[in-house]
């Protein structure tokens, strides 16, 4: 099984992330690192721990990593995700607390013990994967992959420009794609084709106990209709660490406006570059993504 280390700001996708990496049987989750964005640090957290006992993972690492971007005032989604960042769903207090040490050096840690091993996804603004670049850029070479869902090459969600996990924290962005790996980035140009609509919910109305998660969360998210709904970006990525044949890349140098008057925030991709930094995915097997996530979760409404 491919060992997985998720980085994320749960965040009703993000939830919905987790559940699918808990459900595969193709990748192993060694652990959860969390970070401020869609709502703050101490609810990310707080979720992060709820879904762990949730979804009875044990005691799987929980590590509680940067409570604001590098050098921005932090900003939230909550009018997305709701106050408490998981929508209408409400799952039981943890019992459980997050495991000790900051999650920057849980990230070091794990890879550099593990070399070429890891695959680093990341969901959320990249501000813990910029504090590990620059506490340890070994890691740089000892990660197998750094998946990011983030940005865009056609449009932001923001605004314009901008996508939200780039927008919070531009300056840690820049970090990361300019580290000298290779950044698998699954954008908004492949997420925004994964949409709940109204079969594919009604399907995750009888997943059991699982049911009571992905329901009030999804449907919270966006407005289900028949043809359409809540995109479920953070997912995506983790479907691809799943199954990488689900998408299609193009390399490019991707470079993150910091400075911009209306475009900070912005992954300005250059497909014509010879200096590329980026995987950028282009294409989306949309069918063959929900096949993967009901998979999972109807292996985990069994639980
Ligand atoms: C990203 O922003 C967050 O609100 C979601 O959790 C996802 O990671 C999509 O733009
Ligand atoms: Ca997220």
């Amino acid at each position: 099984m491919k060992p997985v280390l998720l980085d994320c700001d749960p965040g009703i996708d993000d939830a919905l992330a987790i559940a699918l990496a808990a459900g595969s049987t193709d990748i192993d989750l060694v652990g959860i690192t969390t970070v401020a964005g869609n709502v703050g640090l101490s609810l990310t957290t707080l979720n992060a721990l709820a879904l762990r006992e949730f979804l009875q993972l044990g005691d799987l690492p929980v590590h509680a990593g940067a409570d604001r971007a590098l050098v921005r005032d932090q900003i939230h989604a909550a009018h997305v995700h709701g106050t408490s960042g998981l929508g209408d769903a409400v799952l039981p207090a943890p019992v459980l607390g997050a495991s000790d040490g900051h999650a920057v050096d849980f990230i070091v840690s794990t890879i550099l013990d593990r070399p070429g091993e890891i695959t680093l996804v990341a969901v959320g603004p990249l501000t813990n994967i910029a504090l590990a670049v620059r506490r340890e850029p070994r890691i740089v070479q000892a990660v197998k992959e750094m998946v990011v869902m983030g940005g865009s090459y056609t449009r932001g969600n923001s605004n314009p420009a901008a996508e939200f996990n780039i927008l919070t924290d531009p300056e840690a962005a820049a970090i990361v794609f300019g580290a000298g790996w290779t950044v698998t980035q699954i954008g908004l140009d492949v997420t925004l084709t994964a949409q709940v609509n109204a079969g594919l919910l009604e399907k995750m109305g009888a997943l059991g106990r699982l049911s009571s998660l992905v329901v009030p969360a999804a449907s919270f998210y966006g407005q289900v209709t028949a043809d359409g709904g809540p995109a479920l970006h953070d997912a995506c990525a983790v479907a691809y660490a799943i199954s990488p044949e689900l998408m299609g890349f193009t390399d490019a140098r991707v470079e993150v406006e910091t400075v911009g008057r209306f475009t900070t925030g912005m992954t300005v991709t250059d497909f014509r570059s010879d200096a590329p930094n980026t995987r950028v995915a282009t294409s989306f097997d949309v069918p063959g993504f929900w096949e993967v996530l009901l998979g999972a979760y109807g292996r985990l409404g069994e639980r």
